[in-house]
């Protein structure tokens, strides 16, 4: 800070003012007749040129003091001034203690700002706030990324479409309660939205008066959803063998009593439909029983072996029935892991099942056992050199990519009419998925159109002991 100058004319003022005492003295002692009118003047130019220098660096302080304090009152942030005398050192250190304090208190207020704004930045909600005509003073980071842009500055319509938000938004800026509704937003992947606006009264930060906070309730519709299509899959897959034998037996109790021949084909018919109920009825049994006990791990030591071996023996029949051949390529002699042996069991007659439905007549199928050399994605949770992996390979019409995703739901279904035919009720990779996921496994599906598909189950090893 350079050392404030004092003018000359102010500083003679001021030396005059403060000298005009001595000038009276020496006025009265012209006056009186003691001193000639020159010597008068003369003493008193004497006086203010003796007073000057002493004067001078006491109007230098405090024009320094009252221009740094001029320069806080702007909201500069100056050092005090280097004063040359003592009088002013007080005031300057009582103002720069009050400085202190104020710099205290606005770090402290920047730091609880900025905590805020983490706050509301790392909320898993994404928030709005928004100011009067729907201005969108600021988005949280989830907002940033539901919307998949930012639009600070804008009208909140330029993201948010949905006529009954706008309205709830333009309600609370009116003056309105706190709103509620739900909505949809079809971008990227349509996810489902309940939004709440709430009038944010006395905090107007950049005007803001509202603020729309969005809850993200996808999951939960979609698991309604997944529910009440399972209990009307569910109920029309028993419906339909169920309305054919009732009308077998309508039939036989009527028109075909005393018909011998047409008994015996009806009765052959209502012996496969009733076994199919029972098919139906024991995959969902099962597929309960599994989901139950899925967050629960189980602890037998199991060797997958042993169990392929098993299923491969009790599938001969079947695969013979379609001239199909079973292959066991098995690079292990063993494979213990942590399993229950009814469902390691079931999930391989599931996939050999499947396979031998799907797969050509006269093709092989081929059953490998490996460790695993590479993890797909969905296996990342597995450790390398500590799995093993277990592919089915048929040769097969294949399956096309745009299925793959959704094998494993209940019911689903490539071709429905084919899979009834073949005696399928759509439980079985659903029930497999389930089994896997108990095992802390994973399970990939390859298929190419035409060659056929694979599906490969990794399993952790258990720690040998
Ligand atoms: N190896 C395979 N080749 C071709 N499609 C398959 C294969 N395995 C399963 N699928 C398809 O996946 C669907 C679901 O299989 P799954 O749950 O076992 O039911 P299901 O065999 O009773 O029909 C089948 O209907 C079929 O469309
Ligand atoms: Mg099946």
């Amino acid at each position: 800070m350079d050392r404030p100058t004092v003018s000359p004319g102010r500083l003679l003022a001021a030396t005059m003012a403060l000298t005009l005492p001595a000038g009276a003295v020496l006025a009265a002692g012209v006056a009186a007749g003691f001193l000639t009118p020159l010597h008068g003047l003369m003493g008193y130019v004497a006086v203010l040129v003796l007073t000057l220098p002493l004067l001078r660096p006491h109007l230098a302080d405090v024009a320094a003091v009252n221009r740094w304090t001029r320069s806080l009152a702007q909201g500069a942030d100056a050092d005090p001034p280097v004063l040359r005398r003592r009088p002013l050192d007080d005031a300057v250190a009582a103002i720069a203690q009050l400085r202190r304090g104020w710099q205290n208190d606005r770090a402290a207020l920047a730091a609880s700002a900025r905590w805020h704004e983490a706050v509301f930045d790392s909320l898993p909600d994404p928030l709005v706030l928004i100011a009067e005509s729907r201005r969108v003073v600021r988005l949280n980071n989830a907002a940033r990324a539901a919307f998949g842009r930012d639009i600070t500055g804008r009208d909140l319509a330029a993201i948010l479409r949905d006529p009954a938000v706008l309205e709830a938004t333009d309600a609370v800026l009116a003056g309105e309660a706190g709103r509620e509704t739900e909505f949809a937003l079809p971008v990227p992947v349509e996810r489902n939205f309940i939004a709440r606006v709430e009038r944010l009264d006395g905090a107007p930060a950049e005007g803001t008066t509202a603020i729309l906070a969005l809850h993200d309730i996808t999951t939960v519709r979609r698991l309604e959803q997944m529910r009440a299509d399972f209990v009307a899959n569910a109920s029309h897959e028993l419906r339909t063998p169920l309305s054919t034998l009732l009308g077998f037996i309508e039939t036989l109790r009527g028109p075909a009593r005393d018909d011998s021949q047409a008994r015996e084909q009806f009765l052959g018919i209502m012996f496969e439909q009733a076994s199919r109920m029972a098919r139906l009825i024991n995959d969902l049994l099962s597929l309960s029983r599994i989901e139950l006990n899925e967050h629960s791990p189980p602890s037998d030591r199991v060797d997958l072996v042993e169990i392929l071996d098993t299923a491969i023996l009790a599938m001969q029949p079947l695969a013979a029935a379609k001239t199909m051949t079973l292959v066991r390529r098995f690079e292990r002699d063993s494979a213990t892991v942590l399993g229950q042996p009814d469902e390691l069991a079931q999930l391989v007659q599931n996939l050999l099942d499947n396979a031998l439905k799907y797969g050509r007549e006269g093709t092989p199928v081929e059953v490998v056992l490996r460790s695993a050399e590479r993890l797909p994605p969905a296996a990342a949770h597995l450790r390398l050199g500590a799995s093993v992996a277990l592919t089915v390979t048929d040769r097969g019409e294949g399956i096309p990519r745009e299925h793959l995703p959704r094998l494993t739901e209940r019911f689903y279904r490539i071709d429905t009419a084919r899979s009834r035919k073949l005696g399928g009720t759509g439980l079985g990779l659903a029930i497999v998925k389930h089994i896997i996921n108990r095992h802390r496994g994973a399970l990939a599906i390859d298929s190419v159109l035409g060659q056929g598909s694979s599906f490969t189950v990794y399993l952790p090893l258990a720690a040998e002991n």
